[in-house]
């Protein structure tokens, strides 16, 4: 069954490529900036280097970045002042440096937000959804996390002043719940020809954890290409749980989310997308007990920058949204609810 056969083995093997073909030379939006997004982009990683590299475990461009010369060298054998500039090579393209306030505030301006559809919700999140930010939808099944992906989907679509980005959306879909039947209510619900936005929406499968990672590499190449302004990922945490359970697997597994969750920030900074990740958490805490990222409230987040949004089932199609860690935005809960047409304020 092809694909299907990789096992953990497969999964755990270091995946950076030596032979790049692709070679991932997007220009960014606004600065002429080369994206490095593969150890073997940095200037002075040849083929042999970056075996040695990730023989060692310097598999991603961000562990050289945080590594030091002495370390480089002497698993590489290559000279001190080299691994220097590597290191160096590897910051920059992370972009790890200093930033002036003023840059912050050109970045701040920079953010666009997308509607979700319900005023309540909007507000709660300081506007929309925000794009060069990864933001997590947590909570119990039914509580509306694929729902308000498809609004966003939809909603990313439509013009500035009507709360969209005018863009297209790619939805990485890991447990089969993406239903056009559903974009094409929505759709309708805000106006746009559905035909003209189910076009709009690219939709994958992620069959395991190892293919979820290899499609979101991939996107660096497409999302400029096709106008992408939301990358959806439902859900981010549901292969790496099946793959790796329990206890004994939770390192390797939050190693590989972790470095997923890297690749999504990465992509929603370079080319200033939302990037939208849902994750399952039970209402039981003692079936989860000890198990950190399956904690009841437990986000796959943790101090990575971002915004978290639990989720709350209420009575009927309400649903209740609370905004986790983010002290600029405003405390509190909210209600939304789950109509026929999409996410929308209660009556
Ligand atoms: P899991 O993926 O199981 O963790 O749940 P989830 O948080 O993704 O829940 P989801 O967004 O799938 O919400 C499911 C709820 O949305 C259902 O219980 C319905 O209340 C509502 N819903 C789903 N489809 C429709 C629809 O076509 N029409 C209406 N009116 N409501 C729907
Ligand atoms: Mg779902």
């Amino acid at each position: 069954m092809g694909q299907g056969n990789w096992g953990p083995e497969e999964v755990n093997r270091p995946r950076t490529r030596i032979h790049h073909g692709r070679g991932l030379k997007e220009l960014t939006e606004g600065a002429e900036r080369k994206v490095i997004s593969d150890i073997t982009d940095l200037p002075g990683v040849g083929p042999s280097t970056a075996q040695k590299l990730i023989e060692a475990g310097y598999t991603t461009v961000e562990a050289i970045a945080v590594a030091t010369p002495q370390e480089l060298s002497q698993v590489t054998g290559i000279p001190i002042v080299t691994a220097q500039k590597i290191i160096e090579a590897a910051r920059e393209a992370l972009n790890i440096d200093f930033k002036t306030a003023y840059d912050l505030k050109l970045e701040s301006i920079n953010r666009r937000k997308i509607t979700t559809g319900s005023r309540n919700l909007d507000e709660l999140l300081g506007g929309g959804i925000e794009t060069k930010t990864i933001t997590e939808l947590f909570g119990e099944f039914g509580s509306g996390k694929t729902q308000i992906c498809h609004q966003l989907a939809v909603n990313v679509q439509l013009p500035e002043d009507k709360g969209g980005l005018e863009g297209k959306a790619v939805y990485i879909d890991t447990e089969g719940t993406f239903r056009w039947e559903r974009i094409e209510q929505m759709a309708r619900g805000v106006g746009l020809d559905p035909d003209e936005a189910m076009r709009n929406i690219y939709w994958i499968r992620a069959i395991n954890s190892h293919h979820q990672i290899a499609i979101v590499d991939k996107l660096f190449d497409m999302v400029k290409k096709e106008n992408i302004k939301l990358v959806v990922v439902d859900s981010v945490t549901g292969h790496f749980r099946a793959e790796f359970p329990g206890r004994e697997n939770l390192a390797m597994r939050q190693q590989l989310l972790n470095r997923h969750l890297h690749q999504l920030m990465r992509l929603a900074d370079i080319f200033n997308i939302a990037v939208v990740i849902t994750n399952q958490v039970m209402a039981r805490p003692d079936v989860f007990y000890g198990d950190p990222t399956q904690a009841v409230g437990g986000h796959v987040l943790g101090h990575a920058p971002g915004v978290r949004v639990q989720l709350k089932k209420s009575r009927g199609n309400k649903r209740i949204a609370r905004i986790v860690d983010a002290p600029h935005l405003p405390e509190g809960e909210t209600v939304f609810v789950i109509t026929e047409w999409g996410i929308r304020d209660p009556e």
